[in-house]
């Protein structure tokens, strides 16, 4: 069994793409967010942020136990594990890891359909221009490469095979390392940046 660890800003597909790519091949998909609740792995309710906080340590404990039960199983053949705090994920555990990506202007949009207050948008673009999920990553000691996608414009269908592809190697995935995608650079170039940030 191989893991496949998929982060990426609020919004930008995690959840969505993962159950799709496990309707398509053999692969078992974790949430993480999911699972910190339905296992009480939450420390508090971060009520001004309207987030849980998750307790670390525990959801750390449980995932290297839920992965080991895993190891020990002949299927699937692929575990996804999605978060956009996946990062917590052990190194040595990690066969794949996949960060999707999205434009800030469609993401504000995809935000602002789920009903979050402006603050709360705001703070997840920013988070997204800034590449935050990428530098959780760029932070840790990995033996495999940090992939990006960029599902702006992109079906799900679309994304979701692409990801097959690669961890079918179909595709060359030297095509997907992060350092493409440069949301600041682009609003800086368009003169945009004022518009996300004070
Ligand atoms: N190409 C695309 N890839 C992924 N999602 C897309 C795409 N185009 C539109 N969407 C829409 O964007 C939304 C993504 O929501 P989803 O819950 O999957 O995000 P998430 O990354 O899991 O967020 P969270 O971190 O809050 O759990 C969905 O409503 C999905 O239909
Ligand atoms: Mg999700």
């Amino acid at each position: 069994m191989e893991i496949l660890v998929v982060s990426g800003t609020p919004g930008t597909g995690k959840t969505t793409i993962s159950n799709n790519v496990s309707n398509c091949i053999e692969a078992n998909v974790v949430s993480l967010n999911e699972l910190a609740i339905s296992e009480n792995l939450i420390e508090k309710y971060d009520s001004k942020r309207e987030t849980s906080v998750i307790d670390n340590r525990k959801i750390v404990e449980y995932i290297i136990g839920l992965i080991e039960e895993y190891k020990n199983k002949e299927n699937p053949k692929f575990l996804i594990i999605e978060s956009h705090f996946s990062d917590i994920v052990p190194e040595q555990y990690i066969n794949f890891v996949i960060i999707l990506r999205c434009e800030p202007d469609e993401l504000y949009n995809r935000l602002k359909s789920r009903g979050y207050k402006e603050e709360k948008i705001r703070e997840n673009v920013q988070s997204e221009i800034l590449g935050n999920c990428v530098n959780y990553f760029l932070n840790k000691p990995l033996n495999v490469p940090i992939l990006e996608i960029d599902t702006t414009n992109r079906s799900i269908e679309s994304v979701s095979k692409t990801i097959i592809d690669i961890l079918m190697k179909k595709i060359d995935s030297n095509d997907f390392i992060v350092g493409k995608v440069d949301w600041l650079e682009k609003l800086f170039q368009e003169d945009r940046l004022e518009k996300f940030f004070d």
